[in-house]
């Protein structure tokens, strides 16, 4: 078996032994001679799973009693809609703070959300530039108004972009009144955070944490509680959370993968030992850059630049190509920008390996020399 060293921006690479645990039970799960996929989201075979994942995500992220955690459907695309039906009222206002595309999709969304519902969703900070349809975003922003907001949404770690909020995010805008709602798909679980923070967070599992098709949501008790009721039950938080993510049938494969994934990241040490890890992995690719002379280029301030999505250029697209195709045929995958922006992406989510992350800085050099 050749398994490549997978650099992809979600879905992404997932730990081997999270894996190999799902092929040692996939057919038979302990003992119950089918496999977990087979069996009802209410039997006591999947409930224990079930309840080991939000137990996992409670201890290692540190979540406090007075939070509820969901799994969702619909991924993180899904919550910028909902957030908006359940959080904004039909006379309030909700802030988005802007530092990349997916913070444009969430206030997009939550726009056509107030026109139906009322409410209005406004983008109270932006660091985006360009007028065309393409916005240039090198650094998160600093200040926002959030006067008379009922909430402020910020993405953590802009995907696209390579623009993360460095220190901890849930201090970010020290001014900010309104409960925090974050976004933090492509940065969940790779350091920790102070939960309380925030009154929402929200993300797709596909990167960190395990497959497509679960949605992890976080949420303060007191905001299920005011959240909207005249929108339909489905789409509650209240719904969910007092089911415990049961209301109708969860994505049971995913959480169990998810699960799986948690449990590794447990063995590991948690979140302080996985950050090192991480950090050590974004600095041989930064070290990598920055010794290049120009060579490669990385348009993201550096007080802005993320630690889980590393974006570069080159001299021209055609040596980007070739940069692309001789890291695959070195066992790389997964580098090229994304079509909205071209250039180099380089995803270090938690189950890139740090002698991955070397292999590709030594190659970097490699291919600097040979073609700089
Ligand atoms: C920061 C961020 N938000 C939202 C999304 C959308 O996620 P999904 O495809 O799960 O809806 C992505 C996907 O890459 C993302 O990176």
């Amino acid at each position: 078996m050749a398994r490549v060293m997978n650099f992809n921006a979600g879905p992404a690479a997932l730990p081997l032994t999270a894996l190999e645990r799902a092929q040692a039970e996939l057919l038979d799960f302990q003992g119950s001679g089918m496999s977990v996929m087979e069996h009802s989201h209410r039997g006591r075979e999947y409930d224990a799973v079930h309840e080991e994942a939000l137990a996992l995500l409670r201890e290692l992220l540190n979540i406090p009693v007075e939070y509820n955690i969901l799994f969702q459907t619909g991924g993180a695309s899904q919550q910028f809609a909902v957030v908006p039906m359940n959080l904004l009222p039909r006379t309030g206002k909700a802030a988005y703070a802007l530092s990349g595309a997916w913070g444009e999709k969430a206030v997009a969304e939550a726009k056509s959300v107030a026109a139906m519902l009322g409410g209005e969703a406004y983008v109270s900070a932006t660091t985006g530039t360009g007028d065309g349809k393409e916005k240039s975003y090198t650094r998160t922003p600093t200040e926002l108004n959030d006067v008379g907001a009922s909430y402020v949404h910020l993405t953590t770690n802009e995907t696209i972009h390579g623009v993360q909020f460095a220190s901890s995010p849930g201090a970010a805008f020290p001014t900010a009144h309104a409960p925090l709602v974050a976004d933090m798909s492509s940065d969940f679980l790779w350091r920790p955070i102070n939960v309380s923070q925030f009154g929402l967070i929200y993300a797709g599992a596909q990167k960190n944490i395990g497959p497509s098709g679960v949605t992890v949501v976080v949420i303060k008790k007191d905001l299920v509680e005011s959240g909207r009721r005249d929108i339909p039950k489905i789409f509650q938080y209240r719904t969910h959370a007092e089911a415990n993510s049961l209301y109708n049938t969860p994505p049971t494969f995913g959480i169990y993968l998810m699960r799986n994934v948690l449990s590794w990241l447990k063995e590991q040490g948690g979140l302080t030992a996985i950050e090192k890890v991480n950090r050590a992995k974004a600095g041989a690719i930064y070290s990598a850059i920055s010794a290049s002379g120009g060579f490669y280029s990385c348009p993201v301030e550096q007080s802005s630049r993320s630690m889980m999505n590393i974006v570069f250029r080159l001299g021209s697209e055609a040596l980007e190509e070739k940069f692309v195709s001789e890291a695959k045929k070195a066992g790389m995958v997964g580098l090229k920008g994304h079509r909205a922006l071209g250039g180099i992406r380089v995803s270090l989510y938690n189950a890139v390996l740090l002698e991955w992350a070397e292999s590709l800085a030594t190659f970097m050099h490699d291919f600097a020399k040979r073609n700089g």
